[in-house]
């Protein structure tokens, strides 16, 4: 999810307001992929790297993240949504930690679709956790790595969303992405709406798959 803060200049506002309109963005295309028939849906919230920010901006997006979660919880338990969060979560503040371990509790029974959020996430550092982990249990192989991946447990990887014209990975998913299908648009992420994400999934149903074979 790229791109709050360029829609946020755009219109001469503060950053805050984009990342507001991109909250807004992700409630939309939540429920858009639970109608969708979406198995599982990853969303790049808050970067191993984000802590770069300034302050007031890290403690914006904290605050927006608390508030998401607070209000749509409910909404989430009542569809059939099961939360996951991926990366070194619970190294952010004790309140956010306490209100993400109820959020995975009570939705831990959900199955229809699989809500991953991606908070201090950094897919380097995912990969020496779950390398030291495999290492710990015998051969490192990548039966082992998978297992102690984040991502454990969700089906595999079928296509990747970029937004906001950059065309990088930016240590998102590097692992599960190797045969992942690719997509990227210029839409800033406040801007992505159900339908563009009908279009990204039309053109991933054209793409032929042939996972290094013929
Ligand atoms: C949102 O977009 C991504 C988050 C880290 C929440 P940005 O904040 O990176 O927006 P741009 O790239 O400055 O436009
Ligand atoms: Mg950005």
């Amino acid at each position: 999810m790229d791109g709050n803060g360029r829609w946020a200049k755009k219109r001469l506002l503060p950053r805050v307001a984009g990342h507001k309109a991109g909250v807004e963005a992700v409630r939309t295309i939540v429920r858009a992929a639970g109608d969708m028939g979406l198995e599982a849906l990853t969303l790049y919230a808050f970067s191993s790297e984000n802590w770069k920010r300034p302050e007031e901006e890290i403690s914006d997006l904290m605050g927006l993240m608390k508030r998401f979660i607070l209000s749509d919880l409910d909404e989430f338990a009542a569809n059939d949504v099961k939360l996951k969060v991926i990366g070194n979560w619970r190294a952010l503040a004790p309140d956010v930690v306490a209100l993400i371990d109820n959020a995975l509790e009570r939705t831990a029974g959900n199955k229809r679709t699989t809500l991953a959020v991606a908070l201090n996430y950094g897919a380097q550092d995912e990969l020496v956790r779950a390398a030291t982990a495999a290492a710990a249990e015998g051969a490192i192989t990548a039966e082992a790595i998978e297992a102690h991946l984040d991502t454990v447990g969700m089906p595999p990887l079928d296509l990747l969303i970029r937004t906001s014209g950059e065309v990088r990975l930016s240590n998102f998913l590097l692992w599960q992405s190797a045969y992942a299908e690719l997509y990227f648009t210029d839409q800033l992420w406040p801007d992505f709406k159900p339908a563009d994400l009908q279009a990204a999934l039309d053109q991933f149903a054209r793409r032929e798959r042939r996972y290094g074979g013929l």
